[in-house]
């Protein structure tokens, strides 16, 4: 007998498909987990107008923000089987997919975010993006997310020191937990919908995101302490079905591709400005934001990085530092 939540998950996909026809066009449903507020939300609203205009509206998007459609987790295995045509996800997620994209959980591998971002249009990248058609996965691009750093709810962190014993909330990927670990945290994943409470019933101590994702999902109600440590870069990263993407006559696969670009622009544009209105207005709202010597945070994870000696992650570590080195 099929339990009675399962048998309604059943029902929900298979009344949902990755594309469908409205009006004579194609329609792509979109999942995503932030709010309608998000620079990434705007930024698929982008991409949905460059898709109709491209394809003579042929084709769109039909968008499902704030994790209507389930966590990013969900989001990619409802990718897998056709049920949506399009995500967006952070890289850590992914992990468990595409063991290759745990490179970005890993500390303290960009020079800084320049580097990121020719990493992320370099071959290194588009490799990456490459490494997830065997998941059934089609990447198609990145959205830059800036670098991640600590946010606490009772007591500030100064140093790795200040750490020890505090439960941090980490994405659901082994590397991030092993950061964690090395600057001396306690690792606790805990899916993005779920962190407000579990900060607030002191679940967690704290957490790690970008200075956008902290003001906007309004953590720093709760977590009103922000060390600029940027332990780590790790991007959202742009997927499709492979079932739809296989569906596509190659044109309409082209006009997906010149969209998700204008999206792409568009969201490299904002970020620097949606970083710096964050910063300002959690700071204006009481937050102590707190600049630390990164250095004394890198030397901690020296041990991690010996770790990872004679293994394909180190030949990628050397591939990125190469990136922008002519
Ligand atoms: C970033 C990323 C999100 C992700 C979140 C998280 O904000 O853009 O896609 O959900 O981190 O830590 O869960």
């Amino acid at each position: 007998m099929l339990h009675c939540k399962k048998y309604s998950v059943l029902i929900f996909i298979l009344w949902l498909v990755g594309c469908g026809v409205d009006d004579q066009r194609m329609v792509i449903r979109m999942g995503h987990n932030f709010d309608t507020q998000h620079t990434i939300h705007r930024s698929i609203l982008v991409m949905q107008q460059a898709l109709e205009r491209v394809s003579n509206n042929t084709m769109t998007l039909q968008i499902y923000p704030s994790a209507q459609l389930g966590s990013e987790r969900e989001m990619i295995e409802l990718l897998q089987i056709g049920s949506i045509g399009m995500t967006k996800v952070s890289a850590s997620p992914l992990v468990s997919f595409v063991p290759e994209m745990q490179i970005f959980d890993v500390p303290y591998v960009f020079r800084n975010h320049d580097h990121f971002l020719s990493v992320l249009d370099s071959h290194v990248g588009q490799g990456l993006l490459n490494a997830t058609a065997p998941s059934k996965l089609v990447g198609l691009g990145y959205f830059d997310a800036g670098s991640r750093s600590f946010y606490t709810t009772s007591k500030p962190v100064h140093s790795p020191a200040d750490l020890a014993g505090m439960k941090i909330r980490v994405q659901e990927s082994q590397m991030a937990m092993a950061m964690v670990a090395s600057l001396g945290g306690s690792p606790t994943p805990i899916a993005w919908g779920e962190l407000y409470t579990a900060l607030q019933q002191g679940v967690v101590d704290g957490a790690e995101n970008n200075p956008p994702s902290y003001y906007l999902s309004r953590h720093f109600e709760v977590a009103p302490f922000f060390t600029l440590d940027e332990h780590s870069a790790v991007p959202d990263v742009l997927l499709m079905s492979k079932v739809i993407w296989d569906d596509l006559i190659p044109t309409q696969q082209s006009w997906v591709k010149l969209a998700v670009q204008e999206a792409v622009e568009f969201q490299r544009q904002q970020w620097q400005l949606d970083t710096e209105t964050a910063l300002r207005e959690v700071a204006n709202a009481g937050v102590e934001i707190i600049q630390v010597d990164t250095a004394v945070f890198k030397d901690q994870v020296s041990t991690l990085h010996a770790s990872f000696d004679g293994t394909s992650l180190a030949q990628t570590i050397q591939l990125i530092q190469e990136v922008g080195r002519d």
